[in-house]
C-alpha cells in the first residue's frame, strides 16, 4: 500500500518524507489556500517545492470546469514536473479530460468520486487513480469503507489499472481498514500517518527494558 501526505504543508510533508515511509503528496485548492499559497505562479512553485521534497507522484489539482481549459490547465501542470499528477474532478467534462491525459500518457487522479459508478467510468476513461472520499461520506451517514470495498470488487472483476487512492482519510483506523480492504494507496493528514505509531504497550515496554538496562549498569 503506497502512503501519500494529504497537505500542502511543506514542513508535515518533510517530517512524513524524513519517516522514510512517503510515496507521494495529494493537495486540493483547499489545501493550497490553508497554507496561504494563492496566485497561479505561487502555486505552481508551491509544487515545484513540494517535488523537491518527496520522491513520488504529487497531485495538482485543475481548477478549470470546461474540457479545453483544463486539457491546457493539465498541461501546464504536467509540464511543470515529471511528478505530477493532474487531478481532474469527477464531472462529464472531467472523463473526457481523463481519456485525453490518458492517450498522451499524462498521469491523472480523478477527484471527488463519491460512487461505485463513478469510480467505474474514471476507470474506464484511463484515470491513473482515483479517489473515494471516505471522510466525508461517513460525515453524512454513509459507510466510506463499503465504497472502498466496492470499487476494488469492480476493478478486480475486470482487471482495471486505475489504482484506488482512499482519500478524505479522517484517522489511523481508516488507513488500516482501507489496507484490509486492498485499497492501492492511501492519502491521509500527518496525524493519521503519526498515529499508526502508536500503542501504550510498547511506550511501557520500552521504559521497562531501559530502566532493567540501567539498574544492570
Ligand atoms: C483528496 O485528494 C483530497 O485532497 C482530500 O483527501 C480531501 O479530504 P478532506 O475531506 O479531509 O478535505
Amino acid at each position: 500500500m503506497k502512503f501519500f501526505i494529504d497537505t500542502a504543508n511543506l514542513d508535515q510533508i518533510k517530517e512524513a518524507e524524513e519517516l522514510g515511509i512517503l510515496d507521494g503528496v495529494t493537495t486540493n485548492p483547499s489545501l493550497m489556500a490553508k497554507e496561504g499559497i494563492t496566485g497561479e505562479k505561487n502555486i505552481l512553485n508551491h509544487y515545484l517545492n513540494i517535488c523537491k521534497i518527496v520522491n513520488g507522484d504529487v497531485s495538482a489539482e485543475v481548477i478549470s470546469t470546461n474540457l479545453k481549459q483544463m486539457i491546457k490547465e493539465g498541461e501546464v501542470l504536467a509540464n511543470l514536473h515529471p511528478q505530477i499528477v493532474v487531478k481532474i474532478p469527477m464531472i462529464k467534462d472531467g472523463v473526457k479530460a481523463l481519456k485525453y491525459f490518458n492517450d498522451v500518457n499524462i498521469k491523472t487522479n480523478c477527484t471527488l468520486i463519491f460512487s461505485a459508478g463513478q469510480a467505474l467510468l474514471a476507470a474506464k476513461a484511463g484515470a491513473t487513480y482515483v479517489s473515494p472520499f471516505i471522510g466525508r461520506l461517513d460525515d453524512v451517514s454513509n459507510d466510506g469503507l463499503v465504497l472502498i470495498e466496492e470499487i476494488r470488487g469492480i476493478y478486480d472483476n475486470y482487471n482495471f489499472n486505475t489504482q484506488i487512492l482512499a482519500a478524505s482519510i479522517r484517522h489511523s483506523m481508516h488507513i488500516i481498514n482501507c489496507a484490509k480492504i486492498g485499497a492501492d494507496v492511501m492519502t491521509g493528514p500527518l496525524s493519521s500517518i503519526l498515529g499508526l505509531l502508536k500503542h501504550p504497550l510498547t511506550d511501557i515496554g520500552l521504559a521497562k527494558f531501559l530502566s532493567d538496562y540501567k539498574k544492570g549498569n
